[in-house]
């Protein structure tokens, strides 16, 4: 007897060629020729494929192919070699094969399923082919946001998620009662708690789950999303606009180096990726409108822009268009007043290429602090609940600004996926909360 053959992720086999070793995973598939039968093993990290030969294995391994079925259990032990034809570049000689739970009857299969049993199924289908090529693709996007951030000062202000002031829309509120203090909301976004943090720490960022009770029912609407919000002091809405640019393409750039092989694998259009060069184009409001409406768009001015529209826009351009300055009627109220135009506000969308629609919204922030009362003031919002928040602008008020970052806008666009559903691993919708 040899020594236990070492434990071994298959991502990493192609380092182990000629070498013995075992690997821990599930029966992702078997096809069998009568002498020779392959197990198609996965283990989290990759797929590989297992061959045995009859009478060259053990017949306790030869017979284990009967009963394995998809997705059971199983411990195999094999010599790694080289197969320029394989997945990952290699395949496994078997010499051993232990099943660890027999799973019966597992609903997907490789035969088309509707969407409806796939998102029933969510919790299995995440070992499917291509929400595993999906989700590994939101893992490395939110990796390098972070290592984005961090490489330029930022720090990580977590914002809370039980909140009393509203963020965006008084409309769209999930509300839940809070002990003896009446109702909380599950946040909308982390905005003013990064307003403060920006003030303590210069440039700050909060990333996490944020809710919106949106009555609409479209490919591009959760009602639970990710967002990404980077604050900064002393930003104006153009130092703003060159930060969110500089994000986007660098994490086009990382998607590209980092995960070709995910993106091939979902057949993204790379070229269409690699086409995401700065400059983006930068309208204004008014001259979006004359692009929209000379395209055939029945817009009218003072509208935020609805799905089609963004589509139409994006269409004239091969990559994310910036629109900024937008009517003061069409956006939230922290926005500051554009100085010229006081019917406008400082801000900007950002509409990703291709019909994947707005996939950031940022501002410059009102930081007078009488103005902010009239702004809370015209949108009938509750100025109790803004105490804190407008203090902010009495002590050492500068200007400031940041944006949010739709993690799942994002990753669908990357990974050229129709439905936002795909880009969350449990998605809420207003007809799904299970799994
Ligand atoms: O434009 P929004 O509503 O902006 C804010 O919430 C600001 N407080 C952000 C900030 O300045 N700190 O949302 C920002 C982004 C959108 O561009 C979009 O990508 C995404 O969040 N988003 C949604 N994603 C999925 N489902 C929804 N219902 C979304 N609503 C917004
Ligand atoms: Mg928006």
């Amino acid at each position: 007897m040899g020594e236990a053959p070492k434990r071994v992720a298959i991502a990493d086999l192609g380092r182990h060629v000629g070498e013995t070793v075992e690997i821990r995973g599930w029966l992702y598939n078997r096809r069998s020729s009568g002498k020779i039968s392959f197990l198609i093993v996965r283990d989290g990290t990759g797929v590989v494929q297992g061959v045995m030969v009859r009478g060259e294995v053990p017949d306790a391994a030869w017979e284990t192919y009967d009963v394995l079925t998809q997705e059971s259990s199983l411990i195999v032990e094999g010599t790694v070699r080289e197969d320029a034809r394989s997945p990952g570049g290699v395949e496994l000689t078997l010499h051993a094969v232990t099943p660890v739970q027999i799973s019966t009857d597992y609903p997907i299969g490789p035969k088309e399923h509707g969407s409806a049993f796939l998102l029933d199924h969510r919790h299995l289908w995440l070992r499917s082919k291509r929400p595993w090529h999906v989700l590994r693709v939101r893992d490395g996007l939110i990796f390098a946001i972070r290592e984005f951030l961090h490489g330029r000062g930022f720090l990580c202000l977590d914002s809370p998620i039980l909140t009393q002031a509203v963020g965006e829309e008084a409309g769209t509120l999930f509300e839940t009662e809070y002990f003896d203090l009446g109702t909380a909301s599950l946040a909308q976004t982390g905005q003013l708690y990064v307003e403060a943090g920006c003030m303590a720490f210069g440039k700050v960022y909060c990333f996490g789950p944020t809710f919106r009770a949106e009555k609409s029912k479209t490919r591009r609407h959760l009602t639970e999303f990710w967002m990404l919000e980077p604050e900064m002091a002393w930003y104006d809405w153009e130092d703003n606009i060159s930060l969110q640019e500089e994000l986007v393409v660098h994490l086009i750039e990382y998607a590209l180096a980092n995960h070709g092989d995910d993106l091939e694998a979902l057949e993204r259009d790379l070229a269409s990726l690699e086409a995401v060069k700065p400059p983006f184009p930068r309208l204004s409001y008014d001259e979006a409108v004359d692009v929209l409406r000379s395209a055939g768009s029945g817009i009218e001015w003072g509208q935020d822009f609805g799905g089609e529209d963004q589509t139409l826009l994006t269409a004239e351009f091969d990559r994310p268009v910036f629109v900024h300055s937008f009517p003061r009627v069409a956006k939230a109220f922290y926005m500051k007043q554009h100085p010229d135009r006081s019917d406008l506000v400082l801000c900007n969308d950002l509409f990703a290429p291709e019909g994947f629609g707005e996939i950031i919204g940022g501002s410059q922030r009102e930081d007078d602090h009488d103005r902010l009362i009239e702004c809370i003031r015209e949108e009938s919002l509750p100025l109790a609940a803004y105490d804190w928040y407008l203090e902010l602008r009495k002590f050492g008020s500068v200007p400031h600004s940041g944006f949010g970052l739709g993690l799942e806008r994002t990753v669908a666009w990357i990974c050229g996926l129709p439905h936002l559903r795909e880009a969350i691993p449990f998605p809420r919708l207003i007809n799904r909360l299970s799994p």
